[in-house]
């Protein structure tokens, strides 16, 4: 049985390999979310194995895969998975190449042991046609769940941050939108410097909040249309903790509260609350804070209007390797300057 290796016999390693080969899309439609879908499925073998694998694909269809069972093919026509799938509408035959040269053809379930239909199948050369046993399939189908699953969380995850953002900027209207705008060049500066897709997410998520200890602190500071004193500002300071303190309780996979905990902090030791030096500080953090220098002082401020593109990148230029992190200041002012970065 030339260029067919049964699934049974393969290690868990080459069952990964073999799944990754498989999730190459093996048709033209993929699902919004990207998954392939697999749309025509044969079962040769109708016994048991097959009633239970239908009876699981109708509750457990994942929901962004549509599925469509071409037929389910046994030679005894009171074979329990036979009889269940004309229960429920599935075209049956005795004859698995009445469906076996269907264009549509895309992945068959093999859940017989008789060998020869195997090697019928390979024969043809039905090179489009993948084939599975009960386990591999079984397997293949745990994984996309799983994905989807895992996606759904992404999304909820990305709701409640964007809704917790959302909410510190009700507090602050003057700076509405500045936590997305952090975000979105605080990770073009990531990328830049080749983080790791993991490692940006982790900074996404941090900087769409850094600022969310500000709805601790009174409101009439955080719009004050003339300069701070200095115990006004001594309060605004405290936002970084005060963050911190807040993100602290949620389980987050990445440092999330410590890089907002640290989102002012300089190289020098000249930031707060901490003073911490560089060595000390996150690359996130040193990411999050060029980002933030730049947006708040391109952008206009409730005591100010904005200082413009030019006098922004003055100061992180100045400032590059003493008070902020020299390649996210290169990164930044090549976004800006070179790659026309906007906000949108
Ligand atoms: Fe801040
Ligand atoms: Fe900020």
């Amino acid at each position: 049985m030339e260029g067919l290796k049964r699934y049974h016999d393969m290690t868990k390693a080459e069952l990964i390999c073999e799944l990754q080969r498989l999730q190459q899309p093996i048709v033209e439609s993929t699902s919004p979310m990207g998954i392939t879908c697999w749309v025509n499925i044969l079962f040769i073998g109708g016994g048991k194995g097959c009633r239970e694998f239908l009876k699981l694909l109708h509750s457990y269809t994942p929901r962004h895969i549509t599925v469509n069972i071409l037929g389910v093919a046994d030679p005894l026509p009171d074979a329990p998975g036979r009889k269940y799938a004309e229960e429920i509408g599935i075209p049956t035959s005795s004859d698995y190449l009445d469906f076996l040269y269907d264009d549509r053809l895309d992945l068959i379930i093999e859940l017989t042991n008789q060998e020869k239909i195997l090697d019928t199948i390979f024969e043809k050369k039905l090179h489009k046609t993948r084939v599975m046993d009960h386990m591999g399939a079984l397997f293949l189908w745990e994984v996309i769940s799983l994905k989807e699953s895992h996606d759904e969380l992404h999304r909820s995850l990305e709701d409640t941050v964007a809704c917790l953002g959302a909410t510190t900027e009700t507090r602050d209207p003057y700076t509405a939108g500045h936590q997305q705008r952090v975000d979105r060049l605080a990770c073009a500066i990531a990328l830049e410097l080749g983080l790791e897709q993991q490692q940006i997410l982790g900074l996404h998520f941090a900087a769409v909040l850094h600022d969310i200890g500000k709805i601790a602190l009174p409101a009439m500071y955080l719009s004050k249309p003339t300069a701070l004193s200095s115990e006004e500002r001594a309060i605004i300071k405290c936002h970084a903790e005060v963050g911190f303190d807040i993100l602290k309780k949620i389980r987050f996979p990445w440092p999330v509260a410590e890089i907002v905990y640290q989102h002012h902090e300089l190289l020098d030791g000249q930031g707060y609350p901490r003073g911490l030096t560089e060595k000390d500080i996150l690359l996130e953090a040193k990411i999050l804070t060029v980002a933030d220098v730049f947006e708040a002082m391109s952008a206009d401020r409730p005591y100010r209007p904005s200082l413009g593109v030019d006098i922004a990148l003055e100061e992180i230029r100045a400032g590059k390797g003493v008070r902020y992190h020299a390649e996210s200041v290169d990164a930044c002012v090549v976004l800006i300057t070179e790659k026309q970065f906007n906000y949108n």
